[in-house]
């Protein structure tokens, strides 16, 4: 073992109280689960839990991660806001398709959620422009708001055995179901 592996496994994991994820009685709507997840985790004081890992997929395949902020969630999808030339932009202009990953450490929990992106208003772009600490009045035709609209989440919930608990919600179209995920976990 190398000094580097040994100083990593000897790094503390989870925390020791960890919330328990029933598989029983879940809301039929994911979005609910993740309010009530996202509302334990700003609850709970810890920095910046409205952050996460924003997945897009580059035109040769190759898929690229960033974090992103998470800015409001409605009907439109789970919103977030960037340049419309940067990289993350021109890959959503080629392809819609994306993930955003939130892992709250605290309490051990990750949320996956994928599903299609739409670019919103520029009304609601220069608002949210206009919103932000570093404004100074001039427009930014740059900017853009958009809203990832889920198809599928998956929700974990570490357990200090690394049994952890995952749940998966599909929508088909039409309606949302969920269940059990039975592949491995680490
Ligand atoms: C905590 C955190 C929050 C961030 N929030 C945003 C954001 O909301 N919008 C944004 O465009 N970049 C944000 N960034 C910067 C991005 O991670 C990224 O570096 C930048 O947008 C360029 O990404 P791209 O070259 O893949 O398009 C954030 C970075 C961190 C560390």
């Amino acid at each position: 073992m190398t000094q580097l592996e040994a100083r990593l496994r000897a790094l503390p994991a989870f925390p020791a109280e960890l919330p328990v994820l029933e598989a029983a009685g879940l809301p039929e709507d994911p979005n609910r689960l993740f309010a009530e997840w996202l509302d334990a985790a700003i609850a709970s004081g810890a920095r910046q839990p409205h952050a996460m890992d924003f997945v897009t997929v580059r035109e040769d395949g190759m898929p690229i991660g960033r974090t992103l902020i998470v800015k409001d969630i409605d009907e439109d999808g789970y919103h977030f806001s960037t340049h419309r030339t940067s990289k993350k932009g021109a890959e959503l202009a080629n392809n819609s398709r994306a993930s955003m990953v939130f892992f709250w450490r605290e309490s051990g929990r990750q949320v996956r959620i994928s599903g299609v992106v739409v670019p919103l208003s520029e009304e609601a772009s220069q608002r949210d422009w206009e919103a932000r600490p570093s404004y100074t009045g001039a427009p930014n035709p740059d900017w853009q708001r958009y809203a990832l609209r889920p198809v599928e989440f998956e929700f974990m919930q570490a357990r200090e055995d690394r049994q952890h608990t995952r749940i998966e919600y599909l929508h088909d179209g039409t309606a949302w179901s969920h269940g059990p995920v039975q592949t491995p976990a680490g």
